[in-house]
């Protein structure tokens, strides 16, 4: 069932009240173009619980580039195909006047880890992310929320924000899928130009290799900018419970900014 309106999706979301009774929602928040990644989130939260929430909201208020925002894939044809080929039960497609009526006065942030890394990039980026996703948590008040560990400081926050306010639900990280080249699974791949696509798993093949023989974040930084790549940063960093260090990438490739992370277990394992 597709709820264009989200008043109708609110009244429908009472009637799944009584939570115990009716059985447990999972959630899977996107910004549309979905992919196979999306694909496996819906997938897990299918099998893992009674109802699936599907979300397509491309955020304006995350991004901090507007010509980014302006060319955000947009395939919803194809992504309605893909929820009912994954069993979803629920697309809600709220509007920009559904979800900031406010016009985006009350916001969430986080005033340490969404500093760093992409937040250092990215100004506001982060506040945008929580804001939205507190929003969607309140309609939709899903009992596991699932999100990949290709947005793995996205998925940190909302998980300390779940966290410190006693929200009740589970949020459940999902590996990163890859193509068969290595390159993570991204939304924004679909406008790689077919030149930066096949330089772009360079990001994976580095994270592996500088994992495995030991090289240090400047060596995959300046490789990356010898492969043609403009580089935020490559950062070793402490996350999860318990702490585990990870390698985080983000670099662009003309207009289109990649991310990427991966600990050294991982590394052992990846293909490409
Ligand atoms: O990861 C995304 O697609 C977005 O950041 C999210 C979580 C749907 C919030 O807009």
């Amino acid at each position: 069932m597709v709820f264009h309106k989200l008043k109708d999706w609110q009244l429908h979301r009472r009637t799944l009240e009584h939570r115990e009774a009716n059985g447990t929602v999972g959630f899977v928040p996107t910004m549309g173009a979905l992919h196979q990644g999306h694909r496996s989130l819906l997938e897990r939260a299918r099998q893992e619980n009674d109802h699936v929430v599907l979300s397509i909201f491309v955020n304006p208020t995350q991004f901090n580039n507007p010509n980014d925002f302006a060319k955000y894939p947009s395939t919803l044809e194809s992504d309605l195909k893909i929820a009912e080929e994954a069993g979803v039960d629920f697309v809600i497609l709220p509007t920009r006047e559904d979800i900031y009526p406010d016009d985006y006065r009350y916001r969430v942030m986080e005033t340490t880890f969404s500093k760093s890394l992409c937040g250092a990039h990215r100004p506001g980026h982060f506040d945008g992310v929580l804001t939205i996703v507190m929003k969607l948590f309140g309609l939709v008040r899903p009992h596991r929320a699932y999100f990949g560990q290709k947005d793995y400081q996205q998925l940190e926050l909302i998980r300390g924000m779940t966290k410190s306010f006693y929200l009740n639900l589970e949020i459940v990280p999902c590996p990163t899928l890859r193509e068969t080249d290595g390159l993570a699974m991204s939304s924004r791949n679909l406008r790689l130009t077919p030149a930066q696509r096949k330089n772009a798993p360079q990001i994976a093949r580095l994270l592996k290799s500088s994992l495995l023989e030991n090289k240090t974040t400047d060596w995959v930084k300046a490789e990356l900018s010898k492969s043609g790549f403009l580089v935020d940063y490559v950062e070793d960093v402490a996350v999860g419970q318990p702490p585990e260090t990870r390698r985080f990438v983000a670099a662009s490739l003309g207009e289109i900014r990649l991310i990427d992370n991966l600990s050294p277990s991982e590394a052992k394992d990846l293909e490409v």
